[in-house]
This record gives C-alpha cells, sequence and structure tokens, in this order.
C-alpha cells in the first residue's frame, strides 16, 4: 500500500525533527524540500542559486521550481511504498500539483499532521538550532543537545547554524507561512485529512502523539 503523511506547521515547530521519527516508524523516506535545496545550495549549482536567492529572504522558492523538484524526487526507488512529505506543499498550488502527482501513481494523502507552537517557542527553536554540515542532522543548544558542543552525534561532522534562522529572517518566515501555507489549514480539513498536534511539549511527547494519531489513522500504523 503506499502511504503519504504531510507535516505541514511553522517554520521550527518540529516538522523535520517529527519527520525523522515517523521515517523510522514507517520504514518511509523523509522527503524535505527544505533539505533538497540546501543540498542544491551546497553543491553550487543552478538550482541552488536559484533557491539561495529566494531561502535567504526567508521568501518560498516559486511553485513551479519545487513542484518540478519534488516530481523529479518521487522517481527515486526509495518512494515506491510512499514518503513522509516535510515542508511540502506549501501553498495551494502545490497542494493541487501533488494531488495530480499522487494520483498519477496510484496513491493519495493519507494524512496531514498539523503541528502547533506559539510564536515566541518557534522564534528560541530556532536560535538554539544546529544543523549537521554532511547530512543536516539536526540539534538544539537546549532541547536536544549533541554529546560534544560544535559536532554531528550520528556522523562527527561540524554542526553550524543556519543563515535563514536569523532573527530577522525567522521574522519574515513566519509571516509567509501565515500568509501562504496557513490556507492549506483549510484546505485539508476540508478534505477531512487534518489533524492537529500541540507541538508545544517535549520532542519524546510530541512522537508519542503521532505514534498514537498514526495507530488510529494507518491501519497498518
Ligand atoms: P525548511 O527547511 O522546510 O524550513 P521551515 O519550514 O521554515 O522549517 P524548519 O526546518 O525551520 O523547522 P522544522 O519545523 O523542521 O523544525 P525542526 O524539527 O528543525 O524550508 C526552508 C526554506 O526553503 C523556506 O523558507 C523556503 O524558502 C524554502 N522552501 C522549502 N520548501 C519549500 C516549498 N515547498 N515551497 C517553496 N519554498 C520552499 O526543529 C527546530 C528546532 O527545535 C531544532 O533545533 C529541534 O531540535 C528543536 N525542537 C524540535 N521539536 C522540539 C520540541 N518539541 N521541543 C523543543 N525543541 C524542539
Ligand atoms: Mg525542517
Amino acid at each position: 500500500m503506499l502511504t503519504y503523511i504531510v507535516l505541514l506547521g511553522p517554520p521550527g515547530v518540529g516538522k523535520g525533527t517529527q519527520s525523522k521519527f515517523i521515517a523510522n516508524e514507517l520504514n518511509l523516506p523523509h522527503i524535505s524540500t527544505g533539505d533538497i535545496f540546501r543540498a542544491n545550495i551546497k553543491q553550487g549549482n543552478e538550482l541552488g542559486k536559484l533557491a539561495d536567492s529566494f531561502i535567504s529572504k526567508g521568501q518560498l522558492v516559486p511553485d513551479d521550481v519545487t513542484i518540478a523538484m519534488l516530481r523529479e524526487r518521487f522517481t527515486q526507488p526509495d518512494c515506491k511504498n510512499g514518503a513522509i512529505l516535510d515542508g511540502f506543499p506549501r501553498t495551494p498550488a502545490q497542494a493541487d500539483a501533488l494531488e495530480l502527482l499522487l494520483n498519477s501513481l496510484g496513491g493519495r494523502v493519507n494524512l496531514v499532521l498539523f503541528i502547533t507552537a506559539p510564536a515566541e517557542s518557534l522564534i528560541e527553536r530556532l536560535a538554539g538550532r544546529w544543523t549537521c554540515r554532511a547530512q543536516g542532522h539536526v540539534f538544539h543548544e537546549r532541547f536536544n543537545p549533541p554529546k560534544v558542543k560544535g559536532i554531528c552525534d550520528i556522523d562527527g561532522s561540524e554542526l553550524y547554524q543556519r543563515d535563514d534562522d536569523k532573527a530577522e529572517t525567522v521574522l519574515n518566515r513566519i509571516e509567509i507561512y501565515k500568509n501562504q501555507t496557513a490556507p492549506l489549514i483549510q484546505y485539508y480539513t476540508e478534505r477531512k485529512l487534518l489533524t492537529e498536534v500541540n507541538g508545544i511539549e517535549s520532542i519524546e511527547a510530541v512522537s508519542a502523539e503521532i505514534k498514537s494519531v498514526l495507530k488510529k489513522v494507518l491501519p497498518s500504523g
């Protein structure tokens, strides 16, 4: 059976953190459009240069570019049973494109987990986030510290702070989320696919809540 789960929520709410957990639980790939853009920026290719011109300002990369990138990612063999989608869709146009794409693959969105937390928590989480250079593993200096400061526990690479986690860019990202992405709350509520998850608790408590939602919604979850 094909399974597609979307994680929706504001910047810093824990979409990436919880996607890793779900991907592990369900043995599905974790697809983060933000991570794919950052990998292209690191390579310095044309897509990376284009994406960087938007990401550095906290703006969304245009829909046509993002949709084409996701379509290409879906052709890879690890997507044969579905995927956990983190940060896609982010606009109603992306959600429409996703529906068409999944239809063509014989699947559909099974569940949208909408994670919430107040703005002050988002800002605190992003200000203290450290990301690994090699593979994007994520830590937090207070809430999920690495064993050795500045070094990734998993692959030993250097930890860095994302450019778009600067205070002024974060505020811009939150505004853009409210204006361009929050309409998806209604979009998926109308389709009876949305489940809200309180993201204010600890990482483990949020994972436990998500686990119980998966059990209810997915027959084999
Ligand atoms: P993207 O990389 O997707 O960024 P985002 O949506 O802004 O979300 P973040 O990755 O910042 O936060 P998160 O929710 O994943 O939180 P995390 O788990 O890391 O996108 C970046 C940019 O790329 C966009 O601005 C846009 O320009 C572009 N882009 C991407 N997708 C696009 C699309 N579809 N269309 C157009 N443009 C696109 O957690 C944050 C921190 O908090 C971590 O340190 C973590 O350890 C900690 N933490 C997590 N959960 C908890 C908890 N429960 N308690 C305490 N701490 C916690
Ligand atoms: Mg993320």
